[in-house]
C-alpha cells in the first residue's frame, strides 16, 4: 500500500470519467479520498483502487451539502495528515428546459452540485492544499463558454465554476487553480443527453450529439483520465486561473 504518494480528493468517482481518474490516479502512486452518492458503487471501485496498491478511504455523500466537504477534508486529515490535490468532477446536466420554463427547485439542485459544491469544498480544503503548495482541478465543459440552449442551469454553474477559478487565483497565490475542459466523454452523461434532450434541445443540437455518439467519436474516459491527474499533480503555477482544454499541448507535454 502507499505510504507516501501525493493526496488527492476526487469527487463523482462512483463512474465515468471519476471513476477512471480513481483508476489513473491509484496507477499513479496518489492517496485517495473518493466521493459519491451511491455508496455501493464508490466502495467497488476503491476496492479496485486498493487493489492497485492505493491507500484509498472513501466519504459517500452529495457534494452539494456542506457536511460532505468537511468530511472529505477530515478524512484527509486523519488518515494522511495533508492533502495535495482536490479534483472537483462531480457534475450533473440536468434540467435540460429552456429558462423560460425555469424550474427553482431543479435550477438549486444543479448548482449545488456543480458550483456550491466545489465552493465548499475548497473553503474546507484551502489551509491543507495552502501548506502542501496544491492544486485544485474544476472539471468544467465547453458548454460553459459555448451556448447551447436548453442547458442554462448547468451551462451557468460551470462558466461560473471558470470565474471561481479566476478568483481563486488571484485570492490563493500559494495554490493553483485550473478549469479543465474534458471534451465529448463516453459516459452517463452522454447518455443522459441523447435519452432527456429529444424534442427538448434545439434538434440541430440534439443531432450533433446523437451523431457523435453513432461515429464513435466519444472519447473513453480511460483516454480523459490521464490529463486529468497530470493537472492535479503538475499544472504549472503560471497557468492557475485557466480554462485548460484536453487538446492543449501543454498538457500533453505534461504526461
Ligand atoms: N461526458 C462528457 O462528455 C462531459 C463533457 C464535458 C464535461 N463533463 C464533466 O465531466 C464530469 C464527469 O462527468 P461524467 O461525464 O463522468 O458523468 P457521469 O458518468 O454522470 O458521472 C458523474 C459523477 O458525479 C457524481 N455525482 C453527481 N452528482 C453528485 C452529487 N450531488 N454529489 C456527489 N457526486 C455526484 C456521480 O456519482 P453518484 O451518482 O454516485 O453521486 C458520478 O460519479 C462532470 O463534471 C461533467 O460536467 C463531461
Amino acid at each position: 500500500m502507499t505510504d507516501n504518494g501525493p493526496v488527492l480528493i476526487l469527487t463523482g468517482a462512483s463512474r465515468g470519467l471519476g471513476e477512471a481518474t480513481a483508476y489513473e490516479a491509484a496507477r499513479r502512486g496518489l492517496r485517495l479520498v473518493l466521493n459519491a452518492r451511491d455508496g455501493t458503487r464508490l466502495a467497488q471501485v476503491a476496492a479496485r483502487c486498493r487493489g492497485m496498491g492505493a491507500a484509498t478511504h472513501i466519504v459517500v455523500g452529495d457534494i452539494g451539502q456542506p457536511e460532505t466537504a468537511t468530511r472529505l477534508v477530515e478524512t484527509a486529515r486523519h488518515h494522511f495528515a495533508a492533502l495535495h490535490a482536490v479534483v472537483h468532477n462531480a457534475g450533473v446536466l440536468p434540467p435540460i428546459a429552456p429558462v423560460a420554463q425555469a424550474d427553482p427547485a431543479a435550477w438549486e439542485a444543479n448548482w449545488r452540485t456543480n458550483f456550491l459544491g466545489p465552493v465548499m469544498l475548497n473553503a474546507a480544503a484551502l489551509p491543507l492544499l495552502r501548506a502542501s503548495r496544491g492544486r485544485i482541478v474544476h472539471v468544467s465543459t465547453g458548454a460553459a463558454v459555448r451556448p447551447v440552449p436548453t442547458w442554462g442551469a448547468y451551462a451557468t454553474a460551470k462558466a461560473a465554476l471558470n470565474h471561481l477559478t479566476r478568483i481563486l487565483a488571484r485570492e490563493e497565490p500559494a495554490v493553483t487553480t485550473v478549469a479543465f475542459r474534458p471534451g465529448i466523454v463516453d459516459t452517463a452523461m452522454q447518455a443522459t443527453i441523447r435519452e432527456q434532450g429529444a424534442g427538448v434541445m434545439p434538434p440541430e443540437e440534439y443531432a450533433r450529439f446523437v451523431r457523435y455518439h453513432e461515429e464513435g467519436r466519444l472519447r473513453p474516459p480511460e483516454e480523459i483520465a490521464p490529463l486529468l491527474v497530470a493537472l492535479a499533480l503538475h499544472a504549472r503555477p503560471e497557468w492557475s486561473g485557466e480554462f485548460i482544454a484536453f487538446d492543449d499541448p501543454r498538457l500533453q507535454a505534461l504526461l
